[in-house]
């Protein structure tokens, strides 16, 4: 399967440089670092980077110029899990297959490793921006993380993710504040994925709008997904605890419109993606496989 040798390429690129970024020469600050790079390095999937360098090809650029975007995109997310695993938020002690990093390093510690890996993320993006003789394509990419990363986006999801606790068991519950929900904490960064490496290899902004649906489309299909792997799942192949929405009372796709409706709507949306990869020609092929497999995720 020759998708599957450019997937290890990309996740191989991508653990490089985020090894190289982040061996950094510490003192009174070694804890902070310990801590983000234990979650760092805990065994993510690396989907973000994936879609980032993968857009970026597709669309005539390289991995190479993509990787700064990439790794950005994969330090948010991780800072993302961490504090989404603290006791005042969904409270989960295992993640990436090992004890979450607040159970290792403390609360505090757990709350600074995340704010690090976010600031460490702008401070990649604008460094390698300021670098280029033409900033701009790799400004919007960075603008584009930083909105989908933000209020707008994933921390809005959050939000509005804790706010409705509880809710799930509404005779009515909100099938537009569930959908805000997924759309904004999952499916922001991966429109964000799609959309920065489209942005840095040069697309216009109709080929970048393209990649934005596809990313939604396949973000949403991912938390609808997780959702049901949260239900269905094994905690051992997925390196995280099942039953953690049922213990929140989240809402959650299956809560509200059951499984069998939830695992069809997820083939729905991947074909959606699908279709608007299609567009993009033979050059989409690894995206097309890789939409394709994540159906069938197991973790
Ligand atoms: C977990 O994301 C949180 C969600 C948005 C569902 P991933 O399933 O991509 O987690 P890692 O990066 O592989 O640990
Ligand atoms: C979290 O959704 C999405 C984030 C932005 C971190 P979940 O709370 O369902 O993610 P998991 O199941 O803990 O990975
Ligand atoms: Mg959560
Ligand atoms: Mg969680
Ligand atoms: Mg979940």
């Amino acid at each position: 399967m020759e998708w599957k040798e450019t997937l290890s390429r990309y996740i191989d690129l991508t653990n490089e440089a985020l090894s190289t970024y982040t061996d950094i020469e510490n003192g009174e600050n070694q804890q902070v670092i310990n801590a983000m790079q234990y979650s760092l390095f805990a065994g993510g999937k690396r989907l973000r980077p994936v879609l980032t360098l993968a857009a970026a090809e597709m669309l005539g650029g390289s991995a190479k110029m993509a990787l700064p975007y990439a790794c950005a995109l994969e330090m948010i997310h991780t800072y993302s899990l961490i504090h989404d695993d603290l006791p005042a938020m969904d409270d989960d002690d295992f993640r990436r297959g090992k004890p979450t990093n607040h159970i290792v390093y403390g609360d505090g510690m757990a709350i600074l490793a995340g704010d690090g890996l976010l600031n460490l993320a702008y401070e990649i993006m604008l460094d390698d921006a300021t670098k280029q003789p033409n900033p701009k394509p790799c400004l919007k990419a960075a603008h584009t993380i930083a909105v989908a990363a933000g209020i707008h986006g994933m921390i809005g999801g959050q939000s509005a993710d804790l706010m409705n606790e509880g809710q799930s068991k509404q005779e009515e519950p909100s099938a537009d504040t569930l959908a805000y929900i997924h759309e904004h904490k999952t499916g922001a960064l991966l429109a964000a994925a799609l959309t920065a490496g489209a942005y840095v290899a040069g697309a216009t902004e109709k080929e970048a709008e393209a990649m934005k649906s596809a990313g939604f489309a396949l973000g949403l299909a991912f938390q609808i997904q997780d959702d049901l792997l949260d239900l269905e799942g094994d905690a051992e192949e997925m390196g995280k605890p099942v039953g953690s929405d049922l213990k929140n009372e989240k809402m959650t796709y299956p809560a509200i419109y059951g499984v069998e409706a939830s695992h069809e709507k997820v083939r729905a949306l991947t074909d959606g993606a699908l279709g608007i990869f299609e567009g993009f020609g033979s050059s989409s092929a690894f995206l097309q496989s890789l939409a394709t497999y994540l159906i069938s995720r197991r973790s």
